[in-house]
């Protein structure tokens, strides 16, 4: 197939992978299924994300507030993700996929922890893409522990608190080192961010699709990407810009 290109390609895209339960139920499956085929269209989004040159791919795969859901979801989920891991490494590998979690790590269990540490470490130096798998992921979370990251600071005499910055607090988020993201999909029709990336979305353009994320493809993404690029993003101007060159 040969491969679109975009005149503005988006730096980071962020996806709220929604709806694999509505997608189950509607074909009178049970959810687990609709998770099930949301893997296939991780894999997808990750080709296409790489072929369209976009340089972060975030994907919400797991919320801190996902411990809600009965037992036997929750560990379907789970066993899915390591899974994934385990049987798709290598080729992320070989695609040169960078992969990188984000999300609390404390709270998991160590056989889940040591799959993702380790995907993080073999993949380290690749250059493509980078995969950010949001997992165990809050942003209230994320944000109550880079303020006590920075508290401790204070506390130890090491840091001046009148010296915190959002630059300094950008730096202790999960997501330190990471653009913003210029560009949040979510999938399903719900329009809403469900604790996600809230410091990091001050300036995002987002993009509600109907489709629920099982039915996500190329062709889905790509008119995403055609409307990203149609878009005048202003930073609190009066002329569009790029996020490089206002420098968030
Ligand atoms: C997204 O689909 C997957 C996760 C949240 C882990 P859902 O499981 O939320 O599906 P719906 O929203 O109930 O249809
Ligand atoms: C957000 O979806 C979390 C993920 C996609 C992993 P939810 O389905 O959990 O969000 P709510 O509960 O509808 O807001
Ligand atoms: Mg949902």
């Amino acid at each position: 197939m040969s491969e679109r290109t975009f005149l503005t390609v988006p730096e980071h895209v962020a996806i709220i992978m929604d709806g694999n339960g509505r997608w189950a139920k509607q074909r009178g499956l049970p959810r687990t299924m609709g998770h099930r085929k949301g893997v296939d269209a991780v894999r997808e989004t990750v080709r296409a994300a790489g072929d369209a040159g976009i340089k972060y791919l975030t994907l919400f795969a797991f919320s801190s507030e996902n411990w809600r859901r009965p037992e036997t979801e929750v560990s379907d989920l789970l066993g899915l993700l390591k899974a994934f891991i385990r049987r798709d490494l290598a080729e992320l590998h070989r695609q040169n996929v960078r992969v990188k979690v984000i999300g609390d790590r404390l709270s998991l269990k160590s056989d889940i922890l040591d799959l993702l540490v380790d995907a993080e470490e073999r993949t380290k130096s690749n250059t493509a893409l980078t995969l950010v798998i949001a997992f165990n992921y809050g942003s209230r979370d994320e944000i109550a522990r880079a303020m006590t990251s920075l508290a401790r600071d204070v506390e130890a005499g090491r840091l001046r608190a009148q010296d915190i910055s959002p630059a300094l607090i950008n730096a202790r988020l999960d997501t330190a080192g990471i653009p913003d993201p210029d560009l949040i999909i979510r999938t399903s029709g719900e329009e809403r961010l469900s604790n996600f990336l809230l410091w990091q979305a001050a300036y995002s353009e987002f993009i509600f699709v109907p489709e629920y994320w099982p039915d996500f493809s190329r062709e889905i993404f790509h008119s995403a990407l055609e409307t990203f690029a149609s878009r005048d993003r202003r930073f609190g101007g009066l002329v569009a810009q790029t996020a490089a060159a206002v420098g968030t």
